[in-house]
């Protein structure tokens, strides 16, 4: 069942990190989503709360911190090396009964430097091989063709789940989506992606 998949805390690629966001990361969250409102308005759906202060971010970083505790969601911060946040990702718990999505986001300055490919490249790895997910996922709205780009450069297939809606400019549309399983993380181009490192560390608290 879904509420036993257990996701690391901390995942470094060769230059990122990623992991749940704590109280701290409020300010940097809430400069970046602001800075990126007009970027991130058109398929997240999300966006219509935005922007937030930083005391809302709190208490939406507490939040989180439960979903990842009770096992229901797994948001996660996307940071470089020096620690700066240069987008977001991590883990849905809304697809498959043994299946994980992928979702994610990038600072419009980080945009087109293959680092979303590399945070789902770790994520799909984590997903299947540490977590004991069946199947990944990742969906997107027909007109968002960087979205798409990602799973099709990791060698996912795609998949007509018939009737999953996802947010498309302000309405719902019928998602495309994209999966992998196992045999997918032993095929090309996956098969010889680099492993992420994985470290434990405190699991967050909502408070
Ligand atoms: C969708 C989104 C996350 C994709 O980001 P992205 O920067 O295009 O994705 P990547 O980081 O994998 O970068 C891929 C690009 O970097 C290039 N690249 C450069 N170095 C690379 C490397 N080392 N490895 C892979 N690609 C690399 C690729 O060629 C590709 O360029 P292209 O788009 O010109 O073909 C981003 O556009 C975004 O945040 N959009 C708004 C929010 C959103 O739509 N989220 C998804 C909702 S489903």
């Amino acid at each position: 069942m879904t509420a036993a998949l257990d996701v690391p805390t901390r995942i470094e690629t060769e230059r990122l990190v990623m992991r749940p966001y704590v109280a701290a990361d409020a300010e940097q969250l809430v400069e970046v989503v602001t800075r990126n409102l007009a970027h991130l308005r058109p398929y997240m759906e999300w966006i219509q709360f935005e922007p937030q202060s930083v005391a809302d971010r709190r208490e939406w970083i507490a939040g989180e911190a439960e979903k990842f505790a009770a096992g229901t969601g797994f948001t996660m911060g996307m940071f470089d090396k020096a620690g700066e946040l240069v987008g977001g990702s991590g883990f849905h718990v809304r697809t498959d009964p043994d299946g994980l999505e992928i979702g994610y986001w990038i600072d419009a300055a980080h945009e087109g430097k293959g680092l979303v490919t590399e945070a789902a490249a770790a994520l799909t790895f984590v997903a299947l091989d540490i977590a004991g997910a069946a199947v990944v996922t990742i969906g997107h709205a027909p007109t968002n063709s960087r979205s798409g780009a990602v799973p099709r450069r990791l060698g996912y297939r795609q998949r007509d789940l018939g009737g999953k809606q996802c947010f498309d400019a302000g309405e719902m549309a019928p998602a495309v989506e994209w999966v992998a399983d196992a045999a997918t993380l032993t095929t090309e181009p996956l098969a010889s992606w680099p492993r992420p490192a994985l470290t434990e560390s405190p699991r967050p608290t909502s408070r």
